[in-house]
């Protein structure tokens, strides 16, 4: 976990850069800002101190890893940090959020559809959603002379498939390779583009849309 998070430290600000600019370039108004399934806020951190006009809230079903966040975020003003699981939203959030962030969380979930249609209910009427998730093939062979794609399949099997299996769940890891598909079929969500983040191949960004 610490080795992966030491990695992922230098990307950050830039990912949080290009995901603004995404963001601008998308909506029209970004008032209220949340990022699904943060972690330990290492990307919402650095979002939140560009979207100087949003309020970005950061959410994760994990206690500790929002313990963590809470602590980090220091005098961040426009962020605060609260415990929710993805398939339970409050009621109260209905139709608050403009833009919706889920970063290298879809591969993870042990019910992505019950997910997805909670997120939706979430999110405004032409509100825009950001789903970035690595594009990783199932089949080792297909990732060779891919270092990134190698190193995350060899992690999901011992991180992202185990968690998303819990439950009966789906055991997706990030080997998913129809995720795309499975897109296309949540009702009211429509994929504007997709982007590639930092120049890599490896972070593929759906850009959609509420219809
Ligand atoms: C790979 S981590 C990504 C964290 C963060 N978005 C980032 O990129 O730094 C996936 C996150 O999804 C969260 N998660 C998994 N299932 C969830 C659920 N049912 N509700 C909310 N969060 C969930 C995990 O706790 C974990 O923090």
């Amino acid at each position: 976990m610490n080795y992966v998070r030491s990695l992922r430290t230098l990307y950050n600000v830039p990912i949080a850069k290009e995901l603004c600019a995404q963001i601008y370039a998308h909506s029209e108004k970004c008032t209220n800002v949340l990022d699904m399934g943060c972690g330990t806020g290492d990307l919402t951190i650095p979002l939140a101190q560009q979207l100087t006009s949003s309020v970005v809230h950061g959410c994760d079903i994990s206690v500790k890893a929002i313990e963590e966040a809470n602590k980090a975020s220091g005098q961040v003003g426009n962020l605060d940090f609260s415990k929710q699981n993805i398939n339970e939203l409050p009621k109260s959030w209905a139709g608050k959020f403009d833009v919706i962030l889920m970063f290298d969380v879809l591969h993870d979930l042990q019910d992505p559809e019950i997910a997805m249609k909670q997120v939706m209910s979430v999110l405004k009427k032409n509100g825009t959603i950001i789903i970035v998730d690595p594009k990783v093939s199932r089949d080792p062979l297909n990732n060779v002379g891919n270092i990134q794609a190698a190193h995350a399949l060899t992690l999901s099997t011992w991180w992202c498939v185990p968690s998303s299996s819990c439950n009966c769940g789906s055991g997706n890891g990030v080997g998913w390779e129809n995720k795309e598909a499975f897109l296309l079929r949540i009702p009211g969500l429509e994929i504007k583009s997709r982007v590639c983040l930092i120049n890599s191949d490896y972070n593929y960004a759906y850009i959609c849309k509420k219809k």
